[in-house]
């Protein structure tokens, strides 16, 4: 039985002090939030230490949205994986499309971010997902399968267990416009397969799949009852403290 797990990608929103009310106000609500389910919420980079100060004795974790895949050096702007552990950060959003499409992110450098992140024992939040006209043109298993294989190259089994990976349909995110639950559990059913081939069935059956793209309070519950779909990335609902709590609720029950 795979545990959900359900993250709030807050992309560039909420500095320190908006995180602060944020996760008051949050935790003041946990009680009453379903237990059997991993929590996580994704502040900017500048806000990470606040989120790890004010969560460290509390279930939610603390992801990053990105990270280097370099050490130390020269490389003006970034941020390592240690720095992250050194601020008590538990995963890394790796690979989400905005990072693809926008910063020109390669297979193979969210493959050497993905290795580091292990390197390092931070989990990664490993996003894959196709745009509209590559699902148009009926390349979705291509470009699926071509993102897992080359994003996941030299990722032992061990490690894969503790990857989680995000399926984000990119004309989801941000749009309104949500997969249907059958296309949604299509391809995290695609995304097993794939996993599948790779490491083997055993493996396969225990990775995290979570859904993202325009995930809300009123659809998680359908979305997150399909059998391969294990959890949510959420973005634009995940800014309010009452919906993500809602899309929690709503998403795993009692
Ligand atoms: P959205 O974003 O929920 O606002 O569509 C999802 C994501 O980008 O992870």
């Amino acid at each position: 039985m795979r545990k959900p797990i359900i993250a709030a990608n807050w992309k560039l929103n909420k500095g320190p002090s908006d995180t602060e009310d944020f996760i008051q106000s949050f935790e003041s609500k946990l009680n009453d939030l379903p237990k059997g389910v991993d929590i996580v919420l994704a502040p900017p980079y500048i806000s990470l230490p606040k989120a790890t100060e004010l969560l460290a004795h509390s279930r939610v974790r603390v992801a990053a949205q990105n990270m280097s895949e370099q050490d130390s050096g020269a490389y003006t702007g970034e941020i390592s994986a240690l720095m992250l552990k050194e601020v008590f950060v538990n995963y890394v959003i790796l690979g989400h499309s905005e990072r693809r499409a926008i910063y020109g992110e390669s297979d193979a450098l969210i493959n050497a971010k993905v290795l580091k992140a292990h390197d390092l024992e931070l989990r990664p939040i490993f996003c894959i997902g196709e745009t509209l006209q590559e699902r148009e043109d009926g390349k979705l298993e291509d470009v699926l399968r071509t993102q897992i294989t080359d994003g996941l190259k030299d990722v032992s089994e061990k490690q894969m267990l503790d990857t989680v990976i995000a399926y984000e349909p990119v004309w989801a995110i941000g749009t309104g416009v949500t997969a249907s639950p059958q296309q949604a559990q299509d391809a995290h059913e695609f995304v097993r397969s794939v996993l599948t081939d790779l490491y083997g069935v055993s493996v396969s059956e225990k990775v995290r799949i979570q859904y993202g793209g325009s995930v809300k309070p009123d659809n998680a519950k359908e979305l997150l009852g399909q059998k391969d779909i294990d959890g949510a990335l959420v973005g634009g609902a995940g800014l309010e403290v009452s919906s993500f709590a809602d899309i929690i609720r709503n998403g795993v029950g009692e």
